[in-house]
Parts: C-alpha cells; structure tokens; sequence
C-alpha cells in the first residue's frame, strides 16, 4: 500500500539552522520520512515577497538544502528540492489566486505581522498573495500531511477552504490537507532567555545555539544557560524553565527520557549535567556540521542533487497543473 504523502516547505536561510529547528522540525521529519512518501522544498518563491540580495539567496538556498541533508533528510528516499524549478508552483498560485478571496487573504494575520514589520512600502501584493503560493505548494503534491508549527495553522486552514471550494466547483481534484501541529514538550527555548522561543531571528547572541557552531563555542554557551538557585537537575518547566529546557535538549538529543535523567543527575549539580550535555550536543552536531562543509565544497553535486529530485517533483506536479488547467477550461 502507497505511503501517506506528507510536504512540509522551509524558507531559504543564509544562517545555519539552530538546535530549535532541529529538535522541532527535522528529528521528526527525519523519523516520518520512512513511514511517508516525504516531499522537502525549499521555497525561494516565498523568500522574494521581501527584498532579497540575489547572490545572497542563492548562496542561503544552498546552504539550507545542504543542512537539512547534512540533518538527516535522505534525498534518495524523499524528495528535497528548490520551489522555483518546478514552475508548476507559481502556475497553480495563480490559478489559486483567482478563487482566494480579498477578504479572506486579509484576514492572515501573519500577513498583518509581516506588512506592519516591513512597513507599507515593503508590502507588495506578493507578500498579500504568500498564503495562495502556500496552498499551491502543498496541493500540487495531494499531500494528506503537512507538519507544520503553530504559527502556520491559519494558512493551512485557508489551504483546505481553497481545495473543498475548488473540488465543488470544478470537480474532485485536490486532496485536502491536514495539519499536523509540532508538539509543544519539542519546542526548545532561549538558554539566556527561557521565556522566549530559540529562534534563528530573535534570539540574544548567547542563547541560541547553531548546527555549524565550533564546538567550543557550542560548550561554552551550554556552560553559561540561565538555570535557578535551587540547584537540583528536576523537570519543572513554570518553576524551572532554565534546567527544563536543558533536559529537552538532553532527551531529545540523546534518546534518554526526561525522568530517567533525573535519577541519573540525582545529588549532583548543574555542572556536571551541563558538562555531560555540551559533550552530547557537540557529538551530535560534529558528523552533521562536517556533512554542511562537504556538500558545500562540491556545489556541483550540490546542484546535481537538487536538479534530480526537481525532476521528481516537477513530475507529480505537472500532472495536477494538467488536471486544474483542464477543470477550468485552459
Ligand atoms: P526560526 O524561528 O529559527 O526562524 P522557523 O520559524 O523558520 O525557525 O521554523 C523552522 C522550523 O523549525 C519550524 O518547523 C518550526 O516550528 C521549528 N522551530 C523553530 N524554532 C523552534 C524552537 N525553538 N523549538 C522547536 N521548534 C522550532
Ligand atoms: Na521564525
């Protein structure tokens, strides 16, 4: 029997990825790939709906793809490409487009969030149009699964109201997506700042740990994480959000559930629990960050890569674009 389809998009980065995006995102993704027919894109379509520096984005475009291989993302068993080599992406936004509402695109509030951030020179009806671009990439795949963070709920939604009202008036076409929201006990938080998400933007400087760091620098961040007073190693995450979000990492990373950590650091300090736990985080990040530095040395494989699951994508995609352009009389 054919594997449930899952696609899930991730906007081109010229940072590195930080420990957030890999314990929240790609552990799981890594771990789905085998039980789903798993399609990756990287969507550079979406990142020129603010201003881009061209030679910037290509290189970013790179890079991400390479770390999410370098991660885990196995491009021979799943599919991980660049949107803009499939056009059939931009075809279907249009088409999307003209049955999206002005109203109903109005109401994404992360379209409000971006245009009042960028400000109203910056908001472009590319930005307005983002959540339609969105929804063409998920159905040009009929994917059944798309895991996604909180934050992305709203476009999924407008995605599934696209596909029942284009299937009741042109015909069964569209598989309609479900979201399947990241679990909250993987979100990973600030280690100066526990009250606040890890984030590639919005973290300080000390409180964000990246997948290409130096392993000493990685050590010495874990060694200076904000923790409390009380001094045991104990999983509360209201009292103790510092040492909780340690353990998560520790959990995540090294398999060990949360409870069985806490015996094992039983009677003995924040120390040595962060000792032990820089040594996990940096064994599991070498192997990868050495895999970053290969494919990036060799851009050539890096493209072959690519090109070659462009093929794959652009196959399946073709075929639906064929489909919608034939139910509305192209
Ligand atoms: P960033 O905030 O680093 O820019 P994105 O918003 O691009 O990350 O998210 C990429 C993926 O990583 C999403 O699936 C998101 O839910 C996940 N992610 C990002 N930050 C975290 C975090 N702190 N903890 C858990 N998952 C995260
Ligand atoms: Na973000």
């Amino acid at each position: 029997t054919a594997k449930p389809r899952l696609f899930s998009g991730m906007q081109p980065s010229a940072d590195s990825l930080q420990i957030g995006n890999y314990i929240g995102a790609l552990l799981q993704w890594r771990e789905m790939q085998r039980t789903h027919d798993a399609i990756f894109c990287v969507v550079d379509l979406h990142a020129i709906t603010v201003a881009q520096d061209p030679a910037q984005l290509r290189e970013a475009t790179r890079r991400t793809a390479a770390q999410y291989i370098a991660a885990g993302i196995d491009p021979e068993q799943s599919t991980l490409f660049v949107q803009s080599h499939v056009s059939a992406h931009a075809e279907l936004a249009w088409a999307l487009n003209t049955i999206t509402g002005f109203g109903e695109a109005s109401r994404m509030t992360q379209f409000k969030d971006k245009s009042a951030r960028h400000g109203a020179d910056a908001t472009t009806v590319g930005l307005f149009a983002y959540p339609v671009l969105m929804a063409a990439d998920i159905l040009l795949y009929d994917a059944e699964v798309v895991p996604t963070g909180e934050d992305q709920r709203q476009h999924i939604e407008l995605t599934r109201n696209l596909a029942e009202r284009f299937n009741s008036r042109f015909g069964e076409t569209f598989v309609v997506p479900e979201a399947q929201i990241q679990k909250a006990s993987a979100k990973i938080y600030d280690l100066q700042d526990p009250a606040a998400k890890m984030s590639k933007s919005a973290s300080s400087e000390k409180g964000v740990v990246w997948l290409l760091d130096e392993p000493t620098a990685t050590a010495k961040k874990i060694k200076s994480a904000t923790t409390d007073s009380e001094g045991s190693v104990r999983y509360d995450s209201a009292e103790k959000p510092g040492i909780s979000n340690l353990l998560t990492i520790y959990s995540a990373l090294s398999g060990t559930d949360i409870a069985a950590l806490e015996d094992q650091y039983a009677g003995r300090g924040y120390g040595d629990f962060k000792k032990d736990l820089a040594e996990v985080v940096t064994e599991t990040f070498a192997p990868i960050r050495a895999r970053v530095l290969e494919l990036l040395s060799d851009p050539a494989e890096l493209d072959r890569i690519l090109a070659g699951n462009a093929d794959k994508a652009a196959e399946i995609a073709n075929a639906t674009l064929a489909r919608v352009y034939d139910r509305m009389g192209l």
